[in-house]
């Protein structure tokens, strides 16, 4: 299946936005990643409003906003209306998290939740009818430049062994290097964001190495 390519925005060079956004769609990418942290949920910040505005005036390729805050519910109702294509929430952030799930299908946004490293996939399972998407933490959120969790790896296999029974694409997120799209894509994940393990920083151009992880 064709890998899907999710450049994590929060580690771009702000400084020069448009260029990378364009350098990026250049590039083949198949979905924004922008990080919203409400500093409380994970001590950091990363990606505001303004930043999703500017990003959405530059594109019409889809973006995703992967909500690490204590409250989804409100930062879905200041998002929804830029139309983000996908949200993830961490389940464990909201006490009703399938009436936030079924709210975001209605706002017409895919639904999507965000796996921390401590929470196993029978906390979840019950909610795999009800996303478009999963994304697995391979990092404790929060920071771009942290070391993979290799015990995610068992949890990520049971998500891979019944991605064909549900209707969600896998996605996994943090520390995300070319060495391990090769090894993940093995196992059978075919969405990767990638930040500065991979993409960001690097001497080779953004088309150069996505091509190179949609060829791992
Ligand atoms: C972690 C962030 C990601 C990612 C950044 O909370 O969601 O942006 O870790 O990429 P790396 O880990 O490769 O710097
Ligand atoms: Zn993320």
């Amino acid at each position: 299946m064709k890998k899907l390519i999710a450049p994590s925005m929060m580690c771009a060079d702000f400084e020069h936005l448009k260029a990378q956004v364009n350098a990026l769609d250049a590039a083949g990418i198949d979905v924004f990643h922008m990080d919203v942290m409400d500093g409380h949920y994970v001590p950091n910040v990363a990606l505001g409003v303004e930043d999703f505005k500017a990003i959405r005036k530059l594109t019409k390729t889809p973006m995703d906003i992967h909500l690490m805050v204590d409250n989804p519910d409100d930062f879905i109702a200041i998002f929804a209306p830029m139309k983000p294509q996908i949200i993830y929430v961490h389940p464990d952030t909201v006490p009703m998290v399938t009436r936030t799930l079924a709210n975001l299908k209605d706002l017409g946004i895919h639904p999507g939740i965000a796996i921390n490293p401590g929470i196993s996939f029978e906390q979840v399972q019950e909610l795999l009818p009800l996303v478009d998407y999963v994304l697995v933490m391979t990092v404790n959120p929060g920071f771009a430049g942290q070391p993979f969790l290799d015990y995610t790896l068992p949890k990520i296999k049971r998500f891979v062994a019944v991605q064909d029974e549900y209707p969600f694409t896998l996605f996994v997120d943090g520390a995300i290097s070319p060495e391990r799209v090769k090894m993940l894509s093995n196992l059978g994940v075919n969405g990767f964001v990638v930040g500065t393990s991979a993409l960001f920083g690097k001497e080779q151009s953004y088309a150069t190495i996505v091509s190179q992880l949609k060829e791992q």
